[in-house]
């Protein structure tokens, strides 16, 4: 059984937290496709060009924990807008995408870009403001020493980019069901995205 799962969305909108959920619901395979832009803007940071470590890299080897960080975030940002590094990592992600057994993917254009004919799509997004809120939880809970209005400040900027990049924008497919986790629990979000799936199935 071939299924795909396009779910796109900005940061800190808990697409990542219901991927996870819906993939594990359906028995699917998960890809985190922020990883690889992360994987590539550790590369940049490190001083490499951005188009050949994307053309060089094994997802295999991704290490999630050293790529969890804010500057790792913001390079990857920054690699994401070249349309050599996308290009880079269309093929991979669509063989994920078509693996025997369903795939999930989450990311900013998977459901435009990557899976257009995805067999469900979701946009999981929520207000700058209660992502900020969230992100900030989450780097205080690792030990890191943040501040709210810097993170609100890296969202905004993160949104901006991925938003109004020429290759790929940031943007809800037509046929995606949008799901709004501003004043949602997680429990909420992750049924009403496993009833979204369903209702395509
Ligand atoms: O989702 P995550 O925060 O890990 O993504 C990091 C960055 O990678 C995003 O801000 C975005 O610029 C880029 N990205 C992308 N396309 C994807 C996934 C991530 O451009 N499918």
């Amino acid at each position: 059984m071939i299924f795909t799962i396009a779910i796109d969305g900005p940061a800190a909108a808990g697409k990542g937290t219901i991927a996870r959920a819906v993939a594990s619901h359906f028995g699917f395979a998960h890809l985190d496709t922020g990883l690889l832009y992360r994987a590539v803007g550790r590369h940049l940071l490190d001083g490499e060009d951005p188009v050949q470590a994307a053309r060089a890299l094994d997802p295999a080897e991704l290490d999630e924990g050293a790529l969890r960080t804010p500057e790792v975030a913001q390079a990857a940002s920054e690699v994401a807008v070249l349309p050599e590094v996308r290009a880079a990592l269309v093929d991979f992600q669509r063989g994920f995408a078509r693996r025997e057994g369903g795939a999930v993917l989450d990311g900013r254009d998977i459901g435009t870009v990557i899976c257009p004919l995805a067999e469900a799509k979701l946009f999981v997004t929520a207000s700058a403001e209660v992502r900020a809120q969230r992100r900030f939880d989450e780097l205080i809970g690792k030990g890191l020493d943040v501040d709210y209005d810097k993170v609100l400040e890296d969202v905004r900027a993160r949104d901006a980019r991925d938003m109004s990049r020429a290759e790929a924008p940031l943007v809800a497919a037509e046929d995606a069901t949008v799901v709004d986790t501003s004043e949602m629990a997680i429990a909420g979000a992750v049924a009403a995205a496993i009833a979204a799936v369903e209702a395509r199935r």
